[in-house]
Parts: C-alpha cells; structure tokens; sequence
C-alpha cells in the first residue's frame, strides 16, 4: 500500500504514510501553457491511498486525476475536507445540487471514500461507493488540554453544533452549551442573546468549519460583553475566507486553531492518526 496526494494535502498525506509505515508516491504537478492541471505520478502500487481534500475548483480536478492515473489500482479516497458539502441541497430553484455533483464525480474509479466531520452526513449517501466518516471532536478535546485552562466552558455558536462541542467537552469532563445563530446573508451572521455563564470563565468556541468567521467574531462579541475572561477558538476545517483569521484575532480572541484536513499554519491539531487507525481498520 501507499498515499498519494495532491499538492494541497502534502503534509497530511505524508503524516498518515508515516503512521501507516508507508511512502507517499512522488508527483509532478505542472501545468500546460493554457493553464490546464498536468501530474505524473511516480510508482503506482496494487494499493493505494488518495489522499487530497476539495478546498478549490483546482484540487478538485487535481483529485479527479490522480485518481485516474492510479486506475491500475485498488483505491482507497480519503477526502479530509470537501467543499460544496454546504451546497447539500437545491435551496432555490434553478440551483445545482453541488454537494452530489462532487460525491458522484468522486465516486469514479475508488472503492471507498473516507472523510472528516463532512458538513453534512447525509452528504455520504450521494457518493456510489461504501463511504464513512471520521470525527476530530476527541482530537480538538485532546488540544484543548494542552491549554490547561481553568475548568472552560465548551461553546458551540448554533444549536446544530451542539453535538460535536458535547463531543469536545467530553475530553475533559467540560460544561458545554450553545448560542442562537441567525444568518442573515451569505456573509453575515447575528447571534440571539442567551444567558450564559461565561463571566469569568474562559470560554472555548468550537465549529466544524470556520469560513468568513462571521459565526464566531459575532459570538466573541457578545462574550466579551458578558465578561468572558478570555476566548479560544478551535475548528475541524479552517476555510478563513476574506482574512477571517485576522478578523478573528482582531475580536480579541487568544488562539485560533484549525485541524490539517486544509492545510494552514495554525493547523495545530493533526487529522492523520485518525485517517490511518481508520484505512487500517477497513
Ligand atoms: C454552519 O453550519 C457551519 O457549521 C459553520 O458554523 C459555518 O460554516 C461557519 O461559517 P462562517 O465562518 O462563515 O460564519
């Protein structure tokens, strides 16, 4: 067996070869002169894992060819990530059903998809292979830890949250809660008012994708008036849109931490042990 990946999922990739006891196969990525992706992957095994989260219309098609230059091959998808799973319905008419277009599209020549904390899972019954779902609510719990706060409050923005901040909460016995989200727009968010005891308590904001940030430099808003002592933000996939970490940093808020299912440089939190124990498993 071995990982292949694409270009924005390197360093996952290489972490989950590493636990696998592995290698990842080399590629190179070019393009033609009319701005077509290009790749040529180096020493295909019988087996291989495809590892290559959807942050863009690129790394889509990127995918999709590495999975057709590994057709000799038993594949294995892992899809750390995957934009469009928001789009997981036509909401209006005359919209495309996005979330299907790219399961089915991705469903081409693997015999089983993998991902994390998709958006949506009812998302995994528009793929055509066995697909399943990993979470990294224990894995933020565990990062969370590490920050030795005093006795945090484990925050979800909606009520749709809820669960996966339980999740969090979990790894260490934390109380746990949610705040009310309006969305206004595609962009802009209110949050309900609700009575909560953040006075003087740190306060942990945890979401499965942070985008614009809007959710949560809203909620950090109204904490901070409540007399939260200070506020900490984690996230499974940090999309950051539109300068949303420095949005956020500017709130006041102390850290914002993402996981490596879209590779950044405060992906603190690593998806790969997961994604290994799980590829071993099946
Ligand atoms: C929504 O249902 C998601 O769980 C996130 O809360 C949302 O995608 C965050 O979006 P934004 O960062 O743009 O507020």
């Amino acid at each position: 067996m071995k990982v292949i990946c694409t270009e924005k999922s390197q360093v996952l990739a290489t972490q989950v070869a590493k636990a696998l006891k592995t290698t990842v196969v080399d590629v190179k990525y070019t393009r033609f002169p009319d701005g077509e992706l290009y790749l040529q992957a180096a020493e295909i095994d019988d087996e291989m894992v495809i590892v290559g989260s959807v942050v863009d219309s690129d790394s889509l098609v990127q995918l999709m060819l590495l999975v057709d230059a590994c057709d000799r091959a038993t594949n294995r998808l892992v899809l750390p990530y995957m934009a469009y799973a928001r789009q997981d319905k036509r909401f209006k008419a005359g919209e495309p059903f996005s979330s299907r277009v790219v399961a089915r599209a991705l469903s081409q020549g693997v015999s089983e998809v993998i991902t994390v904390n998709i958006h949506e899972k009812e998302v995994l019954k528009s793929f055509s292979v066995p697909a399943h779902n990993l979470s990294l609510a224990k894995d933020i719990g565990s990062y969370i830890r590490t920050l030795h706060l005093d006795n945090p409050l484990i925050l979800a923005p909606d009520e749709g949250a809820m669960a996966f901040a339980e999740q969090v909460a979990s790894a260490g016995a934390w109380e746990y809660d949610h705040l009310k989200k309006t969305r206004l727009s595609g962009v802009d968010v209110r949050m309900a008012p609700r009575q909560l005891s953040a006075k003087s308590r740190s306060v942990v904001i945890v979401d499965d994708i942070i985008s614009t940030g809007g959710t949560i430099a809203t909620a950090a808003g109204m904490l901070y008036q409540q007399g939260a002592k200070d506020i900490y933000t984690a996230c499974v996939h940090g999309v950051f849109t539109g300068g949303a970490y420095a949005r956020l940093m500017a709130t006041g808020i102390r850290d914002v931490v993402c996981s490596d299912t879209i590779e950044r440089s405060c992906s603190r939190i690593s998806a790969a042990d997961r994604i290994a124990h799980a590829l071993r498993k099946n």
